[in-house]
């Protein structure tokens, strides 16, 4: 018998014991129902068997709930007899609690270690859906990106991307000519998504330290798999970063992991809960790229589960890539509803025993229709499952166990405190800077040298051809001389910023008043 993670009985009475194998386990799942019917408990128990059969887990918890994993079940909770009669009937003798090694993280850093990724990590694909943008300002933010590489400024943080952007836009005459027309109003669109997307707190997701994915990857000393558990009920309210960064996450993944081929076990086992959140409006280009994601992650012995009411919010290639199903039950209020269940039901190898569709709608809280990926990857026949209850607390625990979890956790302190190295932003601060100073430089030069303008043009004066006025104090002169002085300090200066600095401040100078 191949080892499995233990899930709940079946057949007649229950009684029969159903697993996910873990040799199966890459090859992706699907949780799904309608709500209150048992998802969560279920993701919890999953995440408890991959941790003790020593994969690390990352989840995230949408409504708090999921924070019960880090302490274990008591006889005194109130659903203690609850669990012990479904033990009992599915034949689940060595049911006992147990707490699970957590470590929380959040990208407010407020309830977890902060999670971090560069901007440039984030890259322009990620970053334009994610500031919900059009094409043609993708297209600059491309732009932006490819002369940030060139110009070698580093992107950490939202500050370096405004501040390049705005560079971008000086320097737009330049630019265009090599990649086409960049309009100002496409740069001041994307500032001021950028400004939303920091109103949503989405400013401290940009900078360093970065996550180190290994920090998630890690196995104890007991053999168990650390489980990380994403605080993301603030992070609903801006679905958009959600989604995305689990995304980002998961593609960071896929080109860091090497290859493993078809391994004994997942390596990591990954669960995208309200993975609607990823799929509405998302551009067909999008959805294509979760799609090869997904395909590709497998050999590199990630599981990915996608949590949902309705497995027809995931797209059908996405689908049809999820072996392992746990699906509670679904509502037939409507039209619409009972065809949802029918597509649902249909995509499943029917049981002699019951007809999936009734299941589906009948199924109570906590049991479900299952199908998992059998001896050589092939979907199991559907069974109805009593899914086992949890060992760890059911229910969150109080802000002072998870701040006692987090000073506790062995990566407290790495992420606690952001670095701000020098990137874009303070580069081309420094670059600004210097121009001015340049140009001050030689506005004083400038100043020095009135007397030479002055005798230059008393000669002038003397052949007869030009007057200048005598009282100004800044003199006209020759334009061939103007130009040779604007030559002569613009060399001094590096970088077009300075330059186009001083062509401001000269241009004043020589024009005279
Ligand atoms: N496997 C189980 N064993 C024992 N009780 C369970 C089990 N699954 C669910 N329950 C009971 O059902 C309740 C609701 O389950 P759960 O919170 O998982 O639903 P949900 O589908 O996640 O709902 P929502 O969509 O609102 O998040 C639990 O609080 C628990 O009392
Ligand atoms: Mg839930």
């Amino acid at each position: 018998m191949e080892k499995a993670i233990f899930v709940g009985g079946g057949g007649p009475d229950y009684g029969e014991k159903q697993g996910l194998t873990l040799k199966y386990a890459n090859r992706h799942g699907l949780i799904a129902g309608a709500t209150g019917t048992g998802k969560t408990v279920t993701l919890q128990i999953l995440a408890e068997g991959f941790s003790s059969a020593g994969v690390p887990v990352i989840l995230s918890d949408v409504k708090g709930d999921l924070s019960g994993l880090a302490k274990s079940g008591t006889p005194e909770h109130k659903l203690h007899d609850a669990f012990m009669g479904r033990a009992g009937t599915i034949g689940f003798d060595d049911f006992s609690y147990s707490a699970f090694p957590v470590t929380f993280w959040d990208l407010f850093g407020e309830q977890g270690h902060p999670v971090r990724t560069t901007v440039s990590e984030m890259g322009p694909l990620l970053l334009a859906r994610l500031l919900e943008l059009s094409e043609a300002q993708e297209g600059i933010l491309n732009i932006a990106f490819r002369v940030a590489d060139e110009q070698g400024l580093p992107l950490l943080d939202l500050k370096d991307l405004q501040s390049l952007l705005v560079w971008t836009g000086e320097n737009r005459d330049q630019l265009s000519l090599r990649y086409g027309n960049i309009s100002v109003a496409s740069i001041g669109a994307i500032q001021r998504r950028l400004l939303v997307l920091e109103n949503q707190g989405g400013a401290g997701l940009f900078g360093e330290p970065a996550l180190d994915l290994a920090d998630l990857m890690r196995v104890g000393v007991d053999g168990r798999g650390a489980v990380n558990i994403l605080a993301a009920d603030k992070l609903m309210a801006a679905p958009g970063l959600y989604a995305t960064f689990l995304l980002w996450l998961l593609s960071e993944l896929f080109e860091e992991l090497p290859e493993v081929g078809d391994p004994d076990k997942p390596k990591l086992v990954f669960f995208f809960d309200e993975a609607h959140l990823l799929f509405d409006d998302a551009p067909k280009a999008l959805v294509d790229k979760v799609e090869q994601v997904a395909r590709l992650i497998r050999s590199k012995g990630v599981g990915v589960y996608f949590i949902t009411q309705n497995p027809g919010d995931v797209p059908e290639d996405i689908l049809g890539q999820l072996g392992n199903r746990i699906q509670h039950a679904l509502r037939a209020f409507t039209a619409k509803d009972r065809k949802n269940l029918r597509l649902a039901a249909e995509t499943y190898r029917e049981n002699p025993r019951f007809s999936t569709e009734d299941a589906i709608r009948e199924v109570g809280v906590g049991e479900a229709v299952t199908s998992m990926l059998q001896k050589k990857g092939v979907p199991g026949i559907v069974e109805r499952t009593l899914i086992r209850p949890p060992s760890s607390q059911l229910g969150p625990i109080t802000s002072g166990e998870r701040k006692a979890v987090m000073a506790a956790s062995p990566l407290a302190g790495k992420y606690d405190t952001a670095v701000d190295r020098k990137s874009a932003y303070e580069i081309l601060g420094a670059r600004a800077e210097a121009a001015a100073k340049e140009a001050e430089t030689a506005e004083e030069a400038a100043e020095e040298l009135e007397p030479v303008f002055r005798e230059f043009n008393a000669g002038r004066r003397y052949s007869g051809s030009r007057v200048t006025r005598s009282t100004s104090k800044r003199t006209r002169s020759e334009p061939s001389f103007t130009q040779a002085m604007t030559k002569m300090v613009a060399k001094e200066l590096t970088g077009t910023t300075g330059r186009r600095i001083v062509r401001g401040i000269l241009g004043g100078l020589f024009k005279g008043r």
